[in-house]
C-alpha cells in the first residue's frame, strides 16, 4: 500500500497538534511515509515540532518526522500540502477586529473590513507560497484553508489557472452538518446535505438522510426552535462561538426557507455584531488567551515531561480529520462528497462562471466534481453577487495595485456600505498594514 508524504505550512498553527494526533488516529486510512512541518517562523514551530517527535516516537515510530523554515526541504517528494498559514500572525487578526468596530463596523477576521484586510496579507503570502511548492513539487496537492479562502481562493484561481492540484476549503459547512447530526441523534455521516453559497457566506437547501432519502430539514427546523442550535462539540466551545451557532435560530426565524451557515449572520445582522462585541476584546483576544496558551502549555509540558503521559487522550479533531478526509478521498480516488470551494461553472445556474463557490463535490484522484443546484432565488442571489464583486475588486486591487479597486471593494461590502467609511476604514487599515499589503496607488 503506498505511503504519502505530507507537508504542514503554518506549522506553528495553533491547528497543528490537532493535525499530529489525527494522523495518527488515522494511520491505517491515510498511511504516512513522512510529514513535514514548514513555519517562518522558527521559535513557534519549535515547539510543536519536539512535542511532534516525543508523540510519533511513542505512536508512530515508523513516520519520518521532521520540521523546518527551508522551503526546499519542505516541498521536495511531497503528495499533499496542507496550508494553514495566518499572515500578520493573531496580532494583526486582533487590529482587523479592533479597527473597524472603533468605526461600529463587524469586527471579523473573515467577513467585511478586517476579512479584507486579512485578504490582502493572505493573498500576498499565499501566491509567494504556492510559487514555491510549485518549484519543488509541481505535482503535490495543494489543500489550502488559510483564511479567508473565498478571497485567497479567487486569487489562486487567477494566479494559477490551469493548476488543477489546488483545493480550497472550509471546515464550516460540516461543522454546521455535524451540528445537525446532534440535534438529531444521528452520525453526521449519515447525512447527506445540499450547499451552495461563497465560502463563509451559503446555505443548505436539502439534508437528506443518506440511507433512506428524506429530507430532514423540515424535522430539522422544527428542532431548532424547540432547542435551539449548538456546535456539535459545544462543551469545549468558548463563549462566542456558542452565540454564533445561537444565531441560526435568529436566522431561521426570518428566513426559513433554508438552513444558513453560521457565518450569514454577519451579512444579517451586523448592527447586532457591532452591538455585542467589546472592542477591546475581540474573537483574537479570545483566541491569544485561551487556544494558543493551552496548545503551547501543552506542548510545554509534554517537552519537558519527555512523554505524552496522557496526552493523547483529546485525541479527536473534528477540523484536521475533515482536512484529512478530504486528502483521503483524492489518494484513494473515493469519489465522496465534500463541501469544496470550486470555480462555478455553472454549478449555480445564474451566477458567473469565474465565481469560487462553494457547494458540493464529488471528490477523486481527478480533482472535485461540483453539484449543480440549478438556479437560486433573488434574494440569495443578491446577497452572494454583492459579496463576490466584493470580493473580486479587492483581488482586481491585488493585481492592479489600485487604491480605487480596494475602495470600490470595501464600498460595496455589505457589512461597510458607505463609501465615506469605506475610504476612512481603508485608509486605518492601510496604515496598520504597510508593509503586509500590496502597495495602494
Ligand atoms: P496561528 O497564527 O496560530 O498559526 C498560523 C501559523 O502560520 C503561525 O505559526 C505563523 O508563523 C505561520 N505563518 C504565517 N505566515 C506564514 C507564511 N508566509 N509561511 C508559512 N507559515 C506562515 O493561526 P491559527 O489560528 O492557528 O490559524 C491558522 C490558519 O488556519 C488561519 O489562516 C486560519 O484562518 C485558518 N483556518 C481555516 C479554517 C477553515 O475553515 N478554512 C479553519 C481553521 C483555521
Ligand atoms: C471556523 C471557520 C474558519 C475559521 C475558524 C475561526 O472553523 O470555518 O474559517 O478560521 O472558525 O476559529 P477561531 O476559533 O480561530 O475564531
Ligand atoms: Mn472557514
Amino acid at each position: 500500500m503506498k505511503k504519502f508524504n505530507v507537508c504542514i505550512v503554518g506549522g506553528g498553527s495553533t491547528f497543528t497538534l490537532g493535525f499530529l494526533k489525527s494522523f495518527v488516529r488515522m494511520r491505517k486510512e491515510f498511511p504516512l511515509q513522512k510529514l513535514v512541518l514548514f513555519d517562518i517562523d522558527e521559535k513557534r514551530q519549535e515547539l510543536v515540532g519536539k512535542f511532534g517527535e516525543i508523540l510519533f516516537k511513542e505512536q508512530f515510530p515508523e513516520l519520518e518526522f521532521s520540521y523546518t523554515t527551508d522551503a526546499k526541504e519542505a516541498y521536495e517528494d511531497m503528495d499533499f500540502v496542507f496550508m494553514q498559514m495566518r499572515s500578520g500572525g493573531l496580532p494583526m487578526r486582533a487590529k482587523d477586529e479592533h479597527i473597524p468596530l472603533s468605526m461600529n463596523l463587524v469586527g471579523q477576521e473573515t467577513c467585511g473590513a478586517g476579512g479584507m484586510a486579512y485578504g490582502l496579507r493572505s493573498v500576498v503570502d499565499m501566491i509567494k507560497a504556492v510559487h514555491e511548492i510549485r518549484k519543488y513539487a509541481p505535482e503535490a496537492w495543494v489543500l489550502n484553508y488559510s483564511n479567508p479562502a473565498a478571497i485567497v481562493a479567487e486569487a489562486l484561481r487567477r494566479e494559477f489557472p490551469k493548476d488543477k492540484r489546488i483545493l480550497n476549503i472550509c471546515d464550516q459547512p460540516e461543522n454546521v452538518v455535524r451540528s445537525c447530526s446532534r440535534l438529531l441523534g444521528c452520525s453526521w455521516e449519515d447525512l447527506d446535505p445540499v450547499y451552495f453559497g461563497l465560502n463563509h457566506n451559503g446555505w443548505f437547501t436539502h439534508m437528506y438522510d443518506r440511507n433512506t432519502g428524506e429530507d430532514l430539514l423540515p424535522k430539522l427546523k422544527k428542532l431548532i426552535k424547540e432547542n435551539g442550535f449548538l456546535p456539535q462539540d459545544a462543551e469545549q466551545r468558548d463563549p462566542s462561538w456558542l452565540d454564533t451557532y445561537g444565531m441560526v435560530e435568529t436566522m431561521m426565524n426570518d428566513f426559513p426557507e433554508y438552513l444558513p451557515n453560521t457565518y450569514d449572520q454577519y451579512y444579517l445582522y451586523p448592527e447586532y455584531k457591532v452591538a455585542t462585541s467589546d472592542p477591546n476584546f475581540t474573537r483574537a483576544d479570545e483566541v491569544m488567551a485561551g487556544r494558543e496558551k493551552r496548545v503551547f502549555a501543552e506542548c510545554k509540558e509534554v517537552i519537558e515531561a519527555g512523554t505524552l503521559g496522557d496526552k493523547f487522550d483529546d485525541i479527536s479533531d473534528a477540523h484536521a480529520e475533515m482536512m484529512i478526509e478530504v486528502a483521503i478521498a483524492i489518494a484513494y480516488n473515493k469519489n465522496d462528497r465534500h463541501i469544496l470551494i470550486v470555480e462555478n461553472n455553472g454549478a449555480i445556474a445564474n451566477m458567473q462562471d469565474d465565481a469560487m463557490v462553494e457547494v458540493v463535490c464529488e471528490l477523486g484522484a481527478n480533482g472535485p466534481r461540483p453539484m449543480g443546484v440549478g438556479n437560486i432565488s433573488q434574494f440569495y442571489l443578491g446577497l452572494l453577487v454583492n459579496q463576490v464583486s466584493s470580493e473580486k475588486l479587492l483581488v482586481d486591487a491585488y493585481y492592479e495595485n489600485s487604491y480605487q479597486k480596494a475602495l470600490e471593494a470595501f464600498t460595496l461590502n455589505r457589512l461597510i456600505n458607505d463609501a465615506k467609511k469605506a475610504r476612512k476604514v481603508l485608509d486605518l487599515l492601510m496604515e496598520e498594514n504597510k508593509g503586509m499589503w500590496p502597495e495602494l496607488r
